[in-house]
């Protein structure tokens, strides 16, 4: 699984700042052209929502003091964004002193998307803002659980899954633990959700075959997520945080450990795995352009 405790001076929602206004205005753009497809809530999230508005706020302001404040007095908070110029007073618990629902408001300021499972044992999708994610959506994930969520994933990574199921209905409210995933993408397109994979695809049939280690380094983009998982005190749910990272591999691999790291995950991936995440096609030419660049 990788699974981490993230340590106290670690954030939960990292602050990238030279990405920061592009990726949160991307978010809003979504959110204007599509509000159902990239967010979810409703009364029956309230407290949840409430309960993400606190912890990311309080962490922000914790961690990125020069960019986030909070001034709490009793139920009348104050909110000081200075990355976005955004000052904002409410009462904490009434929806109706917010400009949108708690973690829509608090989502459009992260540069993660943060998604709600459900308190029980099934870890069930039950709302969230989901922007950024990679193949998929809440449009043909909501209402699933978590073991329904990974029926696709292969056979070689079903353990880490299952172990998945076991440590998020174990897990309790003030820790919060990460952990990595990654991918390798032909386009470093922050919304990659459901509806963009016909076009993905194509594009892909178009340009993978013609890859080549003079090409391959700059043609394809590790797609890293830090994941984050913390159980919510008053609610019970847990909050699922995604920030996504896109690189070129030439920029990671300028650095020859860096690629010679890359390189022992590529080799070490079950063909399943690689399989599924569209390693197959690239990967001659992903492996002469690490090898150069390891032993450089
Ligand atoms: C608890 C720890 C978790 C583990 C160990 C885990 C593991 C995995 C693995 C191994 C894969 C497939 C391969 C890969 O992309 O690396 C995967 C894919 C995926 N995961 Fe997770 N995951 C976790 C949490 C979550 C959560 C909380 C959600 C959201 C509800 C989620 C949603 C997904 C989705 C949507 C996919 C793609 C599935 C598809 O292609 O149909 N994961 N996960």
């Amino acid at each position: 699984m990788g699974m981490r405790l993230l340590k106290p001076h670690e954030p939960l929602c990292e602050v990238d700042p030279s990405r920061y206004k592009a990726e949160t205005s991307l978010k809003e753009r979504l959110l204007v052209e599509d509000h159902s497809y990239y967010f979810h809530g409703g009364d029956a999230t309230f407290t949840a929502q409430w309960d993400v508005l606190e912890l990311v706020t309080t962490d922000l302001a914790l961690h990125y003091p020069e960019h986030f404040q909070l001034q709490r007095v009793g139920d009348a908070w104050h909110w000081l964004n200075s990355l976005s110029g955004l000052t904002t007073t409410f009462h904490f618990g009434d929806p109706a002193t917010l400009p949108c629902e708690p973690l829509d408001w608090i989502g459009r300021q992260a540069q993660d998307d943060l998604v709600l499972l459900s308190a029980d044992a099934t870890a069930t999708f039950v709302g969230g803002h989901l922007c950024f994610a990679n193949g998929w959506a809440i449009s043909d994930r909501l209402g699933k659980s978590f073991i329904e969520i990974h029926q696709r994933t292969p056979p070689a990574t079903m353990a880490s899954v299952e172990s998945g199921a076991r440590f998020l209905q174990n897990l309790k409210p003030g820790r919060s633990y990460w952990r990595m995933s990654w991918n390798f993408k032909l386009s470093d397109q922050m919304d990659m959700t459901t509806k963009h994979k016909p076009a993905y695809k194509a594009d892909f049939a178009r340009r993978a075959p013609e890859l080549t280690a003079e090409d391959v380094g700059d043609s394809v983009f590790i797609r890293i997520e830090r994941q984050t998982f913390t159980r919510l005190l008053r609610s019970q749910n847990l909050l699922f945080g995604i920030h996504t990272y896109n690189s070129s591999v030439a920029e990671e691999a300028a650095d020859p450990r860096r690629a010679r790291s890359i390189l022992d995950v590529l080799r070490a991936a079950p063909q399943d795995v690689k399989d599924y995440k569209a390693i197959t096609p690239i990967e001659t030419a992903l492996l002469s352009f690490l090898e150069e660049r390891a032993s450089s």
